[in-house]
């Protein structure tokens, strides 16, 4: 099945609201879990700078299990950002820890040149270039930066897809529902992903299938 772009920047508020709202516990669960086995030895400390951060659960999550880190979220749209904010209203001690920006990748101004860790959630099936994420990557990590991206894998076909929606989002709002199927459709394959860290010189982080729906990219950033 060929890959079906899906727009950019989420930026019509019913979306952000349903997206807000929704359950992404077992998916962002997964996201922490897997980050924390990746990098067991590491002292996951200093600026963490969160990509398409959207209405920030994983920002949230990230800065809740790492109290050493600072989390620089970055996201085009500003009505996932308000959402992000009015969560982080809801989390004093995390506050100090936690900035939202409102920046269009690759351009966006950032508080930092280089960050110690790159995380992203669900990014990259929205771009209309994948080259932003890992040129993004490549300008703002450092040697030794942790990097650790999780996406969709596109199914096979527009039926696998539905099944999915129904086993996954299926008691979601219709927004929800139309954005996971959409999300599906515009999603890489791990080959293609593969072929585009080759393509960076970024081919030594790792590729993982996690989940029938989900791959991580992982490993610490090498200057090539
Ligand atoms: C599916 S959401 C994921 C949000 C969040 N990472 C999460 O896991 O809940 C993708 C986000 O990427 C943002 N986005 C897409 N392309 C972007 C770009 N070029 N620059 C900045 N943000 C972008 C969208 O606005 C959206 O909020």
């Amino acid at each position: 099945m060929h890959r079906i772009p899906e727009p950019e920047l989420m930026l019509d508020d019913e979306q952000a609201h349903a997206y807000a709202q929704a359950d992404f516990n077992d998916p962002n669960s997964l996201f922490m879990q897997r980050f924390a086995s990746e990098f067991p030895q590491e002292q996951i400390a200093g600026y963490v700078l969160d990509l398409g951060c959207g209405a920030g659960d994983i920002s949230r999550r990230f800065a809740q299990h790492y109290p050493q880190c600072t989390i620089h979220g970055v996201d085009g749209s500003r009505a996932m950002l308000k959402y992000g904010r009015e969560m982080l209203a809801q989390y004093e001690a995390l506050r100090q820890r936690i900035e939202f920006i409102e920046g269009y990748l690759p351009n966006a101004t950032l508080p930092m040149a280089q960050y110690d860790v790159i995380i992203s959630n669900s990014l990259l099936h929205h771009l209309a270039q994948p080259s932003v994420l890992w040129e993004t990557i490549k300008l703002r990590a450092k040697p030794n930066s942790l990097i650790f991206i999780m996406d969709f894998m596109r199914p096979e076909s527009f039926r696998q897809a539905e099944i999915m929606v129904q086993e996954y989002v299926g008691s979601e709002p219709s927004v929800l529902r139309r954005d996971f199927y959409n999300s599906l459709l515009a999603a890489y394959r791990i080959d293609e992903v593969v072929e585009q860290l080759k393509g960076f010189n970024l081919g030594y982080l790792k590729v993982h299938e996690v989940t029938d729906h989900h791959f991580v990219v992982m490993g610490k950033y090498l200057e090539t």
